[in-house]
Parts: structure tokens; sequence; C-alpha cells
């Protein structure tokens, strides 16, 4: 694989999941996974097997029917955990174990009750049983963004020795700043003697609403596995969504020049359907695949779109599967768009006539959020039949 290739791990299946009311059934889980494989994303992470029977099939069904992309399953540091992932993932056609243990002094101490040296022995012996079912071993350091830096890259030195080919360094409270846990990123790639042979995997939360810009910040340091989920779904306040991380690369290529698989004009159907299983709207103004990212309603800004769409869009709407940008007219429109979408309905006013019918729609909009063509129609019926009245 190439130096810059970012491999995209979409974990909406069980990170997203884990949003509080956001839980998914088998067909569900399908749906979503068989969408996610048009995008081709690289990785799909199926759910938590030892969860619950259910989760157990869910990843099961996933894993025995995808066919492009590699399934991953979760697993905590026990070999009940690993064994049971295993059997729901054995089916897939590149299957990945993902093992996971707590790395901070404050999970540590207070949720595992284990010594760090303990926390080293687990993780260890958590690849190794992995590895002892495939050779795909992902590993995780819960709470990395407040672990203590030496004691990461020990504990990264060693899952790397035993194994793991992936290795994810979570900002599992949405915590850290971008320049931050960039730095955090370097100093592993620094450090760690063995690094060159695993990729190293950013996995942030948006709880301070920094998880994509840390992603970011995180390849540019080297990190070469962004961990990211549809709409931005997850844990709290949610994940990195895959969607922006994936247009900042494509469109900022100056200074992202890093290229990944995903076919960005399956964006926002996976959008919508991720937002029509879960019953999660997406808010107007996401980036990327809320209903406003390509709408346009002052004046200023609809006359430049319509003389060059560059003006005020920085991605065509088509990139993201989108079939156009929108004029909103609305009390800031101006007169091009309004004239515009008149000739779209039909009706080619003379200058006169024009004139007329704009006042009249500024004065509607002031009483209305949002004028629509039924509201267009009348008004040009107005004009028309003015003189019949
Ligand atoms: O946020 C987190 O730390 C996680 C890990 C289990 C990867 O979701
Ligand atoms: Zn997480």
């Amino acid at each position: 694989m190439s130096e810059n290739r970012i491999v995209i791990f979409d974990t909406t299946l069980r990170d997203g999941e884990q949003s509080p009311g956001c839980s998914m059934n088998v067909e569900e889980k399908l749906r979503i996974a068989r969408q996610l494989e048009r995008l081709k994303v690289d990785v799909i992470e199926a759910g938590f097997p030892i969860a619950s029977p259910g989760d157990f099939i869910g990843v099961k069904t996933v894993a025995d029917t995808i066919k492009e992309c590699q399934v991953a399953g979760l697993c905590r540091a026990k070999d009940t955990d690993i064994d049971r992932a295993w059997e729901a993932l054995q089916g897939a056609v590149d299957p990945r174990i993902h093992t996971f243990i707590a790395t901070s002094p404050i999970h540590m101490q207070h949720k595992l009750r284990m010594e760090p040296d303990e926390v080293i022995e687990a993780a260890v012996a958590a690849v190794k049983r992995a590895k002892s079912h495939t050779s795909n071993v992902e590993w995780s350091a819960e709470d990395a963004g407040r672990t203590e830096p030496d004691f990461l890259c020990r504990i990264v030195e060693a899952v790397i020795a035993a194994g793991a080919t992936t290795v994810n360094i979570p900002d599992t409270v949405g915590y850290t700043l971008p320049h931050e846990y960039g730095e955090r990123i370097r100093t592993l790639c620094e450090r760690v003697p063995n690094i060159h042979k695993a990729i190293i995997s950013v996995h942030c939360h948006n709880d301070l609403g920094l998880a994509v810009a840390n992603s970011l910040s995180a390849v540019i340091n080297g990190a070469r596995q962004v961990e990211c989920t549809i709409n931005g779904l997850g844990e709290r306040a949610g994940n990195a969504s895959l969607e922006e991380v994936v247009m900042a690369l494509r469109t900022r290529k100056d200074i992202l020049p890093y290229s990944c698989g995903v076919d960005t004009t399956e964006i926002m159907r996976s959008s919508k359907l991720v937002s029509s299983v879960t019953g999660f709207p997406v808010q107007p103004n996401k980036a990327i695949v809320g209903a406003n990212a390509f709408a346009h309603e002052s004046g200023i800004h609809q006359d430049g779109v319509l003389k060059k769409a560059d003006t005020y869009e920085i991605m065509t709407p088509a990139s993201v599967g989108l079939s156009t940008n929108r004029m909103v007219l609305g009390k800031h429109s101006g007169r091009h768009a309004f004239k515009e979408r008149l000739k779209s309905l039909g009706h080619d006013l003379d200058n006169e006539q024009l004139k007329r019918a704009f006042e009249r729609f500024k004065e509607l909009a002031d009483k209305k959020h949002e004028l629509f063509d039924e509201d267009l129609e009348v008004l040009v019926d107005e004009e028309m039949y003015r003189h019949f009245g």
C-alpha cells in the first residue's frame, strides 16, 4: 500500500451504534454494511460480538456477506471475548480482530484496577490470542489521549512485537486539541523502534467538536488509518464524521496530499440511509450532508454561484452524490436567482413584470422563511392576470 494511502475504518455499526437510542437489528446492520461496501470503505467494524447474542449474529451476518471490505469485531483483552469475536468473524473474506484495553492512569487505576505492567501483560496476551486466529489484528489503547506518553510508547512497542498490525490511538473522551494530538502521533513515530511494522490509526471523539480536526492533525503527523462514522454518530457527542474527513482529504490536497478509496458520490446516499435506519436526523447545517450544505440564500451568494459555482462552493454537489445545489428563495435572495427560478418554471417575464413580481416576492418573503415553487406560481399568476382583476 502506498505511503500516502489512508485506510478508512468505518465504525458506524459499532461505535455509531453506541449512540444512545441508536441500536440496530441484524437486517438494519446488513443494509448499512452493504451501503458501506458501495461507499468503498476499507474496513467495516460490524459490532462487539460478546455484547449480546443479537450483536454476535449481526457481526456474523455482515462478515459472511460482505466481500469487498475487511470486517472487524471489537473485543476486550480477554480470551472469551476474543474467541467469541473470532467465531463471528471467521467467515469474512478478510477478518480483523480488534482488541482494546485502557492505558490512561485514571482508567487503569479506577476502572481496571490494574498496575501498568499488568496492563501491558494483558494487552500482549490479547494480541497473541487474536493472532492465533488471524494475521489481521488491531490493538487499541483506550483513552490514549490522556495516557502518559512514555507508557504509551512502551505498550505500543510491546503489542507490535506481539503481532499487532494496526495500532489505534483513540482520543476516547474527545479531550485533546489538534496540535497536541498530532504531536502524540509524531512522538510514537519517532520513539517506538518497531512502529514501521504497524499502521497507526486514530479514533477521535467529538466532545469538544474537534474529532475531525484531531484526525486530520494525526494524519499530517503519520497516522494512516482514520476511524470514523457516517454522520459522526457515536458515543456521547459522536466520532469523527467520515464524510468530513474524506471530503477534507479530497478538497485540501495541497495540505493533505493523501488518498483514500472512498467513492465520495455514495456519501449522500450513505448519510440518508443511516439517518433513516437509526431515526437520527441530520442537522440542516451539518457539513457535507446537511440539507443546507449546498444551499444558498443571500442574493450576493446566489448571484456569485449562478455566475461561477466555486465562488461559494469548495466542492461540487455531484462529488458527494447530490444532483444539484439549491437556491433558497427567502428575504435575502436577489433578483438573479428569482429570475432564474421563474425561468426554470417556464415563466419568461418582461422587465416590468419581473420588477413588480420581485417587489411582491420581497413582501411575501418578509412573512415567510422560504418561498417555494408553488408560491412563485401564485405570484406569477397574480402578475399575469392583474389586468383582468
Ligand atoms: O473510543 C474508544 O476508545 C473506543 C475504543 C474501544 C476503540 O471506541
Ligand atoms: Zn470510541
